[in-house]
């Protein structure tokens, strides 16, 4: 998940023949193009996504990806297993080598997954302080009660990490059956807050990440994101 990003002028000196002083030089004789925009200044950001054209050679041509899954039960969120069928394997794309994944689903939880070349973008997202809402269906074994709503509310105390969740919202669907929103994702985390209660998660299920929901998704099946999709606000 890494995203390099440099200035204008060290990314010249590191991708061509040029050194740091000469950009400044380059600058001024239009000789450098960022994303079509011939260059202004030595400190303009130079993305992994950024397209970068020096004397007519592109120097610079990476499309980011971002692709959403309805991900099968037994599949695992992984790029690559010995085992099991990845969720890398359910997608074609021309560069999906290039993917990670945005926050795992454990082996059966089904769903919402997320994959992308963009770490920024993955960081944004998986981040606790953007409090981007993650929504989950979730079926238990025992019967439901209110005391979960305010409990989940409140947060549970995560030993091993040694936190305490975020406020978390529980609708209570029927007695098995409640819909969570968290806005961050710990290890196995619905499973552990069930687990406060004893209550085993017998199926969970993603359905949305912010203002990505799976809509008509089939189970397998993939796609890019839209651009309306991708244009809410993270920074
Ligand atoms: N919480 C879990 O316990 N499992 C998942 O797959 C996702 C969130």
């Amino acid at each position: 998940m890494k995203s390099k990003s440099y200035r204008l002028d060290r990314f010249i000196s590191k991708y061509s023949a040029f050194s740091l002083s000469d950009t400044r030089l380059l600058i001024a004789q239009k000789r450098i193009f960022l994303d079509g925009q011939a260059a202004d200044s030595i400190q303009q950001k130079v993305t992994e996504f950024t397209h970068v054209v020096l004397d007519k050679v592109c120097l610079q041509d990476n499309n980011p990806v971002y692709i959403m899954l309805n991900k099968p039960p037994g599949v695992v969120s992984a790029t690559k297993d010995r085992k099991h069928t990845t969720v890398l394997d359910l997608i074609e794309h021309p560069q999906k080598n290039e993917l990670h994944i945005v926050g795992r689903l454990d082996f059966n939880t089904t769903g919402l997954l997320l994959l992308s070349n963009d770490g920024a973008w993955s960081r944004k997202v998986s981040l606790p302080e953007t409090k981007l809402a993650k929504v989950y269906e979730v079926t238990l074994s025992k019967p439901l009660s209110d005391k979960y709503i305010s409990v989940f509310n409140e947060g549970i105390y995560f030993d091993y990490e040694g936190i305490r969740t975020q406020p978390a919202k529980l609708d209570i669907l029927s007695e098995y059956t409640a819909r969570l929103t968290l806005v961050e994702g710990k290890y196995h985390q619905v499973k552990r807050m069930f687990g406060f209660f004893q209550n085993e998660v017998l199926a969970l299920h993603r359905v949305s990440v912010g203002l990505i929901s799976l809509g008509g998704l089939e189970v397998g099946e993939s796609r890019p994101l839209t651009d309306s999709e991708l244009g809410f606000e993270l920074d």
